[in-house]
């Protein structure tokens, strides 16, 4: 059993949890994960560690809420524990002095950004950063990323809050009026959509482009293959062999179906737990 030493609402629908995990927390680097259950007949999910502290014993996730486990979990409190913390998995992200680093990142993928965005501009990198979420009370960590940034830009698909558009609009803007190459490495993360465009656009201009995959995962260990992707022909396990890729190699159009493979189960699960949560309200 972990124990929540802290959960707060975030954005919306964004939860943000700190547990004490110490063995994960002694051990975790950027870019690795946990799997989660909360409960004996929980369902196991990934969730990056976005933040993590030594000496206290503890890890910061940010959960949002798409479907019936991190809905589940969204109702969970300070003082509350989950059955399961598995990890650190996954390969840490690739962190070394590269000049300029580009950083874009979308949703709660700005959250998976955050430790690779702290580890690269300690490493003396020169970052830019560009966030983006669907309107202004979607943003988390801007406080935290700006920190870490040397040129920060922000925008909401709405125009809530910086700039109105997506993420690619700022990377085009910056990609026509400097004309020598904009960085050294991009990294990119985020919806799938976002990704996949990002990468395109930075294949037309020869940037290498790193991204980190959030295909449905099970085992987190290699053994069940629910997490295979495609990357340059070859078929990689995210769990083992990621989740950071090359974006200019992924089947992005394989990933997007793959994703979408549960849509029915998932939804009857959701509205299984809908209506578990009523007949508890009324009873
Ligand atoms: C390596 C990795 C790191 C991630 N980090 C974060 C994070 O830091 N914060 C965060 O909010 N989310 C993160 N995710 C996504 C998160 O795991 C899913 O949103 C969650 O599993 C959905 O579960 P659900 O039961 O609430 O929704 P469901 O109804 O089960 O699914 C909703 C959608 O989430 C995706 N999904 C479902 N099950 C999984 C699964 N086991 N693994 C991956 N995706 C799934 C599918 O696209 C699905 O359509 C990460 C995923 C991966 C693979
Ligand atoms: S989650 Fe099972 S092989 Fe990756």
């Amino acid at each position: 059993m972990f124990k929540i030493i802290e959960k707060s609402s975030h954005a919306t629908g964004i939860n943000r949890f700190v547990i004490e995990v110490p063995e994960i927390a002694k051990k975790v680097l950027p870019g690795q994960f946990t799997i989660l259950r909360l409960h004996e007949k929980g369902e196991r999910i990934p969730i990056t560690v976005a933040d993590s502290d030594k000496v206290k014993g503890t890890i910061t996730l940010f959960v949002q809420e798409v479907g019936k486990t991190t809905i589940e979990m969204g109702k969970l409190k300070t003082g509350d524990t989950i059955l399961d913390v598995v990890g650190p998995l996954g390969v840490l992200s690739h962190i070394e002095n590269f000049g300029t680093v580009l950083c874009i990142a979308g949703g709660v993928g700005v959250a998976v950004m955050y430790p690779i965005a702290k580890a690269l501009k300690e490493k003396g990198n020169k970052i830019i950063s560009i966030l983006g979420a669907r309107s202004k009370n979607f943003i988390i960590l801007e406080n935290e990323i700006k920190k870490n940034s040397d040129e920060f830009f922000l925008t909401t698909d709405d125009g809530s809050y910086g700039q109105k558009g997506f993420v690619s609009n700022v990377l085009n803007d910056l990609l026509a009026i400097r004309h020598s190459p904009l960085a050294n490495i991009v990294y990119a993360i985020g919806p799938v959509p976002m990704m996949r465009v990002i990468s395109e656009i930075t294949k037309q201009h020869n940037l290498k482009t790193i991204v980190s995959l959030n295909p449905i995962m099970v085992d987190g260990t290699g053994m069940c293959g629910a997490c295979r992707v495609s990357v340059g022909g070859v078929t990689k396990f995210a769990c083992v062999d990621g989740p950071d890729f090359d974006g200019h190699l992924v089947n992005w159009t394989e990933l997007t179906s793959r994703l979408s493979v549960f849509k029915r189960e998932e939804k009857e699960s959701l509205d299984h737990y809908c209506k578990y949560l009523k007949t508890v309200r009324n009873s």
